[in-house]
């Protein structure tokens, strides 16, 4: 027990000298889609002549995925990386190589790792937005935009009658008599209860930063009051779907998306699996060792 004491002390003692340590060129790299890149990573010459090297990422939904494990790139990534003492280079990232990777070294009973974000650039695609074209006075009335493409995410602006809202419109003299919500985070414009002020054409707008920005279809906005027998009406920039019945195409984009979550799922405990594997070989070994030691 003492012994054990002892070696964990020297551990934490040596750890102050900046021993075991793995460094990255970069905590944060941003490479434009399609084009190669560096995650760089090196090591302190403690860890040994051959220390054990895993490269791990971490997507932005939270599965985490091998990439380099037991001195092999996994299949996934065969052919489209190359590891070495240097570190990770990707021939040609994709969107979904955004995210975050791990660089773990081991070697010499020492251990560190450290992470590279990763950001794939893409500019915003064309937003989809649904903005009703007949809504009732004094309704609570939430218009949305997505653009699911950019990366960085986007921020969204909303347009009233081609005249930029500002987000904030209590702030603004000409604006102040509208009451609405935006979240230029996440798209959606919100009419606690909405006036006839609001009648107004609107569009909403997409930006990353990358490429130009896009905006989403405009749609006349009419504001009536209760007695009015039109009937309220959605409009979406999906114009070909029926309001009340899903189509087909709606349907199969559900049933897809789920069985897409199911897969993402088993993958994931897959992985958590082989982890939970590698954790009791490595305690097993530990176990064993100890079990040498005077
Ligand atoms: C805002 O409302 C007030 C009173 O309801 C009115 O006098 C004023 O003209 C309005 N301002 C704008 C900019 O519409
Ligand atoms: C967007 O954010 C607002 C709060 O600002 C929230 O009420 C709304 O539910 C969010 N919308 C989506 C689609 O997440």
């Amino acid at each position: 027990m003492l012994t054990f004491v002892f070696v964990c002390f020297s551990v934490s003692v040596t750890g102050l000298h900046a021993a075991f340590t793995v460094v990255v060129g970069s905590p944060s790299i941003k490479v434009k889609e399609n084009e190669g890149v560096d995650l760089k990573c090196s090591y302190t010459a403690d860890f040994g002549e051959t220390p054990r090297i895993e490269w791990k990422f971490k997507d932005l939904k939270g599965y985490q995925f091998f990439i380099y494990f037991d001195g092999r790139i996994t299949a996934e990534y065969e052919g489209r990386i190359t590891v070495d003492d240097g570190g990770l280079r990707f021939n040609k990232v994709t969107r979904a190589d955004t995210g975050d990777y791990d660089c773990e070294v081991s070697g010499n009973s020492g251990y560190d790792e450290k992470t590279i974000k990763l950001t794939v650039l893409v500019p915003p695609s064309k937003p989809v937005s649904r903005i009703p074209s007949s809504v009732t006075t004094g309704s609570n009335v939430r218009l949305t935009c997505y653009d699911a493409d950019g990366s960085p995410p986007s921020t969204y602006r909303w347009y009233k009658d081609n005249t930029p809202l500002p987000e904030d419109p209590s702030k603004f003299p000409s604006f102040k008599n509208l009451t609405y919500k935006m979240n230029v985070f996440n798209g959606s414009l919100e009419f606690p209860s909405i006036s006839k002020l609001d009648t107004g054409s609107y569009f909403c707008e997409a930006s990353n930063g990358e490429g130009a920005p896009q905006c989403g279809d405009t749609v006349n906005m009419e504001v009536h009051d209760e007695d009015n027998s039109q009937t309220p009406a959605v409009s979406s920039s999906l114009s070909t779907e029926n309001k009340d019945v899903p189509s087909k195409t709606t349907l199969n984009h559900m049933l897809e998306k789920q069985y897409g979550v199911f897969l993402l799922q088993e993958v994931k405990l897959k992985l958590e699996i082989q982890k939970l594997e590698l954790e009791i070989t490595k305690l097993k070994l530990e176990l064993q060792k100890l079990g040498q030691e005077p």
